[in-house]
């Protein structure tokens, strides 16, 4: 375990278990269909690649870059994209792979959006979701992990953008962050 983290609170086992059974039932849904999986970088790279090595329904890929600035505040604004999608997502069946949904500022003016550019439909599939934290109205359709308000690192998911290649999910000292 890397010396900064305080604990694993999920192993490689049980994210490479959870990701295929979540993605397994994801790829029953979209049978006869041609999903465009959207993956918002940077955090959900790892499950991203992950989850879409398990869907048996032909698929398309895209990625954005949003900046969830503004979540938490009074004011949140608008979503500010700072990488758009190559493809037009009018008429698509869209999947938004996304590793952690917590206050839900971002995945809930990303689905009004892509909805608002005209995609068929739109489902969110999350790693992680922190419910307690949520000031949005928006839930994931397919989530692996319920988990605490712990500061987690690990499988995509940075603090100042160190430890997101550690392939499991491990809870942060407390040290590292409040120094
Ligand atoms: C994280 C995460 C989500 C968002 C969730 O992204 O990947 O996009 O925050 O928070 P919310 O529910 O409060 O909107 P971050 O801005 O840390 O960027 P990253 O994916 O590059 O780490």
């Amino acid at each position: 375990m890397h010396k900064d983290c305080e604990r694993i609170m999920l192993t490689e086992e049980q994210l490479r278990e959870r990701v295929k059974e979540i993605a397994l039932q994801v790829d029953k849904v979209y049978e006869g269909k041609r999903p465009l999986v959207v993956g918002i970088l940077k955090g959900s790279i790892i499950f991203y690649a992950d989850f879409i090595r398990h869907l048996t329904v032909p698929v398309e890929l895209d990625f954005m870059v949003v900046s969830s600035y503004g979540s938490g505040t009074v004011s949140s604004g608008k979503l500010k994209i700072k990488k758009d999608l190559d493809r037009d997502v009018k008429g698509r069946d869209v999947i938004i792979v996304e590793d952690i949904i917590d206050s839900g500022f971002t995945l809930a003016n990303l689905k009004a959006l892509l909805l608002e550019r005209g995609a068929a439909s739109v489902m969110i599939v999350t790693l992680l979701n922190k419910k307690e934290r949520r000031e949005y109205d928006i839930a994931p359709d397919y989530n692996c992990f319920d988990i605490e308000n712990e500061f987690v690192v690990g499988y995509g998911l940075d603090y100042n953008e160190m430890y997101r290649s550690l392939p499991y999910i491990g809870i942060l000292k407390r040290n590292v962050y409040e120094k």
